[in-house]
């Protein structure tokens, strides 16, 4: 099934991307990173060195696990990251929202929660506590998190609260380990079952996905299912506008 099967989907793509593009550049209401620094009251060196000195967590990382941990020292220079989880934020219109209850999950350092939460909203993380620099973040940006390792057929912990949206950007836990096989999708029905669970009536769910190694983001069979849900996709985008419908 497509979304609307007259129109060539590449072009209405990159139509809806130049929009994108268009409105956060025009859109003069989001404070600047600078203010989002003040919001935060972040001491002024973090503001003005844009690169922390992780070097003590970032090493330890490297030596626990050089293959999942050392491409994150990346993330110790924050300014590139704030600026995409800004827009992100902006993306998802939490700028001009009345506070919500987020959840992201595969949070790592907290960059788009650190942003939502300077733009009022409520929110927790969900992520595996493997990268410490991920978790020095966390703490600078005062950003909670649950450690929880998301798993195919296994639902989330009990959180607590229903939440009105539920994000998870360029994350992997639809991977098999270490086979590296992504899920299918008997488990991202799971998947979508029970996130369902987790949202308020009107929730909505936004995934960000990574590309897989032959540069598509989903089989064709994954995108139906997406779709059969009630997702709008495009390119790596899934949003889930008016929840997850079964
Ligand atoms: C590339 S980082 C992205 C972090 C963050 N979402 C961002 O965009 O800055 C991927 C994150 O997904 C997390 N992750 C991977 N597999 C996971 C799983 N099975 N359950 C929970 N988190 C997972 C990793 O620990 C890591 O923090």
């Amino acid at each position: 099934m497509s979304p609307c099967p007259t129109r060539t989907p590449r072009h209405s793509e990159a139509a809806t991307a130049s929009w994108r593009l268009f409105r956060r550049t025009r859109d003069e209401t989001f404070p600047k990173n600078s203010e989002i620094y003040q919001a935060a009251d972040l001491p002024a060196w973090l503001a003005q060195s844009a690169t922390l000195d992780f070097s003590h967590s970032t090493s330890a990382d490297a030596g626990d696990n050089p293959n999942s941990t050392a491409g994150y020292v990346k993330y110790a220079n924050i300014e590139p990251w704030l600026r995409l989880n800004r827009e992100r934020a902006q993306d998802l219109k939490l700028h001009r929202s009345e506070p919500k209850r987020l959840l992201d999950l595969g949070c790592g350092g907290g960059f788009f929660l650190f942003i939502a939460k300077n733009l009022g909203h409520s929110v927790l993380g969900l992520d595996i506590e493997h990268v410490a620099l991920f978790t020095e973040l966390l703490e600078l940006f005062s950003v909670p998190r649950v450690v929880w390792r998301i798993s195919a057929f296994e639902p989330l912990p009990k959180l607590g609260q229903k939440f009105d949206w539920i994000t998870a950007f360029s994350t992997n836990f639809y991977l098999y380990h270490p086979s590296k096989e992504r899920w299918g999708t008997a488990e991202w029905d799971f998947f979508l079952g029970d996130l369902r669970q987790h949202l308020t009536p009107s929730g909505k769910v936004f995934f960000g996905l990574n590309p897989l190694y032959n540069g598509d983001y989903y089989t064709p069979e994954l995108r139906d299912l997406f779709i059969s849900h009630g997702a709008d996709v495009e390119r790596e985008r899934i949003l889930f506008e008016n929840g997850v419908q079964f």
